[in-house]
């Protein structure tokens, strides 16, 4: 089971690899954003949902922003030669969201999207302010700050709004961290097989 880590450490030395791994992010913040809007009611879309949604697409295109200035511009589409297990990262995302479907047990689309974005977020917070300092050693400083902020307000929202909820699965949300951990060391896993 590959970590974060282990893949940057082949990443660094690999720019063209690196590259895509970027385009993979940007893809990954774009699902992420779309999922945002296709899992709500348009009649029940609230201000603070809208300003999610917007700043993933902004995640997506500093993502994508980079992977063009690593890969001098080659890097356009999100197409399979564009990313890096890309394959993985459609699997790694549509996994949470159908894993944590399947826990409710009831369909309840306000929870599904709550507890998939913290999840998601979580694991943002965990690795994007390494990535950020990283980044800044190949040449891109403090590329992903913004990023950072804003992906910690999420949390903090999505962590506010789930104290409203009133749910046996909020009560098991260590079970979940515990089945997005094993989803993304297999993307991981991916990725690494990818760079090889
Ligand atoms: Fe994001
Ligand atoms: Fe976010």
């Amino acid at each position: 089971m590959a970590s974060f880590d282990e893949v940057m450490v082949q990443l660094v030395k690999r720019p063209a690899q690196h590259a895509k791994f970027l385009n993979t992010l940007s893809l990954l913040e774009y699902i992420g954003a779309r999922k945002i809007l296709k899992s709500q009611e348009a009649s029940t879309i609230t201000g603070e949902i809208l300003g999610h949604a917007a700043e993933e697409i902004r995640h997506a295109q500093t993502f994508k922003k980079l992977a063009l200035k690593m890969s001098e511009g080659l890097l356009e589409t999100y197409q399979d030669e564009h990313l890096l297990a890309g394959v993985g990262a459609r699997q790694y995302i549509q996994a949470i969201d159908q894993g944590v479907a399947a826990k409710l047990k009831v369909p309840h689309a306000a929870l599904n999207y709550l507890l998939t974005t913290l999840l998601i977020e979580e694991r943002a917070n965990r690795i994007y302010p390494g990535y950020d300092l990283i980044l800044t050693e190949c040449g891109f400083p403090s590329a992903l700050k913004a990023i950072v902020r804003e992906e910690n307000t999420h949390l903090h929202d999505v962590r506010a709004a789930l104290q409203h909820m009133d749910n046996q699965l909020i009560q098991s949300l260590d079970e979940l961290r515990v089945f997005e951990a094993g989803l993304f060391s297999r993307f991981m896993d991916q990725v690494l097989q990818a760079i090889h």
